[in-house]
C-alpha cells in the first residue's frame, strides 16, 4: 500500500519585509498565491526512512534527513509513537532553491501522505504546527488556495480569490539560497529604518475582485533588491517579460525564479514563447493560480 500526495508551488504577489527579529527571522506581510506547478510525494513502507527523487532538478534534491520531506515523517513519527519506517519518493517538478517553496511544498506532502499512510489521524491544527517547526513557508504549502501569512510567514489568514490569474515562471540557470538573500536585505537596508510590514489592501482587493490588471499595479517583493544584486542578471529577465507584454514582473519570493502576469492564457503563452527565445534563463514554464494545497491523490 502507497499513499500519494500532489503539492502546489507558490508565488508571493506580495512580499513585505520588516527588520530582523532577535531569533533571525524577519517579521513578514507575505501574500502567497499557490500556483499549478506540482510535487508528488509518496509514501510507502518500507525497512527504514529513505527518500528518493526524480524529475528534471532531481540531482540537486539532499536525500538525507535534511530533506523536508524527510524531516515532516520523522516529526509525525516521534509525535505519534511510530516507527518513521517509510520509502518517500518525490516526483519533482517545482524548481529546486527556487523561491517557490518546493521543498517546503515536499514537507507539507511528506507530512499529510505519512499521516494516510500509519493513519495516525493528527487534526489539521496539528499539521499545521508540525509545518510551523518545519520551516515559514510549508504551512501554506498545506493549505494552499490564497493566504496572507504573518510573523515568520507561518501564521496563515485565508483570503478570497475572485478569479484565475495566468502566470509564467523564467527558472534561472542557478539557485539562490533564501538565508543569503535575507542577509543580503539587511545589509542593504543598514542604517535605514525598516517600516513595519503589512498586507496592501491593493493587492487583497484585487485578489477578491479577480482583477489581473489592478493586481499587476499592486504586487511588490521586498526581498527583490537583494535578489538583484546577488544575482544581477535576472534583471534582462525581467525586461525581456516586460517587453514580451507581461503586466506584471517580479521575482518570485527570495527568487531566483522570475514571475510575470499575464491577462490570459493566450498572453501568457506569448510571453512565455519570447522568455524562451531571449536566452536569459534556462527553462520557462506557465501555470494558473490559486490552486488547491497538499491533497491525496
Ligand atoms: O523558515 P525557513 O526555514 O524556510 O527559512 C529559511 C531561512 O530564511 C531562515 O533561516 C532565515 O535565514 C530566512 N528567513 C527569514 N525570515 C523569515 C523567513 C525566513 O529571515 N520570515
Amino acid at each position: 500500500m502507497s499513499v500519494t500526495v500532489r503539492v502546489p508551488a507558490k508565488v508571493n504577489v506580495q512580499l513585505a519585509v520588516g527588520a530582523a527579529r532577535p531569533d533571525g527571522f524577519h517579521e513578514l506581510a507575505n501574500v502567497f498565491l499557490a500556483v499549478g506547478l506540482y510535487d508528488e510525494v509518496t509514501a510507502a513502507p518500507a525497512g527504514e526512512l529513505r527518500v528518493t527523487c526524480a524529475g528534471p532538478d532531481a540531482e540537486q534534491v539532499p536525500l538525507d534527513r535534511t530533506n523536508l520531506a524527510a524531516r515532516a515523517a520523522l516529526a509525525l513519527a516521534e509525535r505519534h509513537g511510530v516507527e518513521p519506517a517509510v520509502h518517500l519518493h518525490i516526483a519533482k517538478d517545482i524548481p529546486v532553491a527556487g523561491g517557490m517553496a518546493g521543498g517546503s511544498a515536499d514537507g507539507a506532502a511528506a507530512l499529510v501522505a505519512c499521516d494516510a499512510l500509519w493513519g495516525t489521524g493528527a487534526s489539521r491544527d496539528e499539521l499545521l504546527d508540525i509545518c510551523a517547526e518545519l520551516g515559514s513557508d510549508v504551512p501554506f504549502s498545506l493549505v494552499g488556495g490564497a493566504a496572507l501569512g504573518t510573523g515568520r510567514g507561518e501564521m496563515l489568514t485565508p483570503l478570497e480569490v475572485g478569479g484565475t490569474f495566468h502566470w509564467v515562471f523564467a527558472l534561472a540557470r542557478r539557485g539562490l539560497s533564501t538565508p543569503a538573500v535575507f542577509r543580503e536585505f539587511d545589509r542593504l537596508a543598514e542604517g535605514r529604518d525598516v517600516p513595519e510590514p503589512v498586507a496592501s489592501p491593493d493587492v487583497l482587493a484585487a485578489l477578491a475582485k479577480g482583477d489581473c490588471d489592478a493586481l499587476a499595479l499592486a504586487v511588490s517583493n521586498d526581498l527583490q533588491p537583494a535578489a538583484l544584486s546577488l544575482f544581477p542578471e535576472l534583471s534582462d529577465t525581467l525586461a525581456a517579460g516586460r517587453a514580451a507584454g507581461a503586466l506584471a514582473a517580479l521575482v518570485s519570493g527570495s527568487g531566483p525564479t522570475t514571475a510575470f502576469l499575464a491577462s490570459d492564457a493566450g498572453s501568457a503563452a506569448e510571453v512565455a514563447a519570447v522568455l524562451r527565445a531571449s536566452g536569459t534563463c534556462r527553462a520557462v514554464r506557465t501555470a494558473e493560480g490559486p490552486v488547491a494545497g497538499a491533497t491525496v491523490v
